[in-house]
Parts: structure tokens; C-alpha cells; sequence
């Protein structure tokens, strides 16, 4: 990990997408047609961020507390990734972007399932982008599956307790391989992760946007990446250091 660095280009851009459902009430329309219109900030956001060589973007699409939502708008979001996927897949694979899931597959519908693993195994090999979805994904349910799967291997002495690093527990991790978040980014002026990238999140920035997602576009991206640009991050170091470092 490097100690001090001058932001440029964030190379891992995470966005919790918050505010379909005030954009639709807003508007006297059904929460739905929100979540619609989110789809649209999806793609407009995944071509952006393909525009301007981030290497990573992570959408939060669906949490693991979602579930708690009326039945039928649980219904909705799992129809629109479902045709997101069906719509979108061979555009994503033209353009080189990469398609990977994070978040607890066992708790989805077979057909679901099936169709964001096609995704991942025809992108495998796109080097571009990597498009990370979110999906019945909660941070505390990803690390307790990790730690799990540690215990398991302590337990059967395949790993000793006392080897146990950060790293160890990065790589069991859904995001494994992949670089934390240098952005985090949420909509809608609400200014909480709601159990997202909670251990990837040690040294990212945070911007939180009053817009919401539906209302999120191109421009509005590269702001994003702008401002992330003016940050210093020191992960840990001092000023001085930085200074030092950049001089
Ligand atoms: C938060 O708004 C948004 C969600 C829970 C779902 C986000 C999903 C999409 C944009 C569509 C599917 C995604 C992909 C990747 C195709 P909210 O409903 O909590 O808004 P509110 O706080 O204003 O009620």
C-alpha cells in the first residue's frame, strides 16, 4: 500500500446509488419508474467511467437488507438487472468491460443466478473496465463468510490462527483481487456506506451529491472525478510527508 500519494485519475470508483424512489415520488410517479431511470445513470455512468480509464467501478445495486422492501419492488430490481444483463451484455463485451458480482449468490433465484454467472464467464477476459455489481451484497454478510471460510480452514489445519494477516482476509473476500475504492461516492444527499465496502472502504475519500441517482450523468461523473482529484491521501502518513513525497 503506498503511504502518500497525490490523487489523480481514482483507478477503483464505488457509487451507492440512492434517491430512485424520491426522484420518482417527486415526480407523482411509482417508485419503479425510478429505479428505470436509474438504469439509464447505470449506463450513462459505466460509459463514463470506461471514457476516462478508471479500471474499476462498483455499483451497489441491491442489498442484502433490500429483502425487507414490499415484495413487488423487490420483484422490480430483480426484473431490471435481469434486463439490464439481457440488454446490455454483448454492448459491455464490445466495449471490453469486464463483468464480475459481488454480494451472496446463494440467496438469489436459480435463473438470476445463472445469468450473472454468463455474464462473468464471457466478460473473463475484458481488460478495459471492470464492471463490479453490487447485487444481495452487505458488507458484514461478505466478512462473516470470509471469516467463515477461515475458521473452516484453521479448523481442518489447512491455515494456522497465528498466519491470519489483513491480507488473508482481503483475499477471502468477495472483492478479492481487486483494488480498494480510491472514491466512494452516494447520491441523494444521504451521507452514510449502509453496510457497503465496509473493510475495503479503510482509506478511501467519500463524496456525498445531493443529486439523485436517476439525475446522475456524464457530467456529473467527471465532477466527481475532479474533486476526488483535489484530495490529498496519506494513508495514515503525515502532511509533511506528502509534501516531501510530491516535491
Ligand atoms: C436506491 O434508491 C436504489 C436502489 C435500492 C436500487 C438501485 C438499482 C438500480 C439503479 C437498478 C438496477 C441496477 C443495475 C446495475 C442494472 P432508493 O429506492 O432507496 O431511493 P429512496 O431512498 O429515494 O427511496
Amino acid at each position: 500500500m503506498p503511504t502518500t500519494t497525490r490523487s489523480s485519475i481514482p483507478e477503483h470508483v464505488a457509487i451507492i446509488m440512492d434517491g430512485n424512489g424520491r426522484w420518482a415520488k417527486q415526480r407523482g410517479l411509482p417508485r419503479v419508474m425510478g429505479h428505470r431511470r436509474g438504469v439509464e445513470a447505470v449506463r450513462e455512468t459505466v460509459r463514463a467511467a470506461g471514457d476516462c480509464g478508471i479500471s474499476y467501478l462498483t455499483l451497489f445495486a441491491f442489498s442484502s437488507e433490500n429483502w425487507r422492501r414490499p415484495e413487488s419492488e423487490v420483484s422490480d430490481l430483480m426484473g431490471l438487472l435481469k434486463a439490464f444483463i439481457r440488454r446490455d451484455l454483448a454492448e459491455l463485451h464490445r466495449e471490453n468491460v469486464r463483468v464480475r458480482i459481488i454480494g451472496d449468490r446463494q440467496g438469489l433465484k436459480t435463473d438470476i443466478r445463472s445469468l450473472l454467472e454468463e455474464a462473468e464467464q464471457m466478460t473473463v477476459g475484458n481488460t478495459k473496465l471492470t464492471l463490479v455489481i453490487a447485487f444481495n451484497y452487505g458488507s458484514r454478510d461478505e466478512i462473516a463468510r470470509a471469516t467463515a471460510s477461515i475458521a473452516r480452514d484453521v479448523a481442518e489445519g489447512r491455515l494456522s490462527a497465528d498466519a491470519i494477516t489483513p491480507d488473508t482476509i482481503s483475499a477471502r473476500l468477495d472483492t478479492s483481487g481487486m483494488p480498494d475504492p480510491d472514491l466512494i461516492i452516494r447520491t441523494s444527499g444521504e451521507e452514510r456506506l449502509s453496510n457497503f465496502l465496509l473493510w475495503q472502504a479503510a482509506y478511501s475519500e467519500f463524496l456525498f451529491v445531493p443529486e439523485y441517482w436517476p439525475d446522475f450523468d456524464r457530467q456529473r461523473f467527471f465532477s466527481a472525478i475532479e474533486q476526488y482529484a483535489t484530495r490529498d491521501r496519506r494513508f495514515g502518513a503525515l502532511a509533511e510527508q506528502v509534501a516531501v513525497a510530491g516535491a
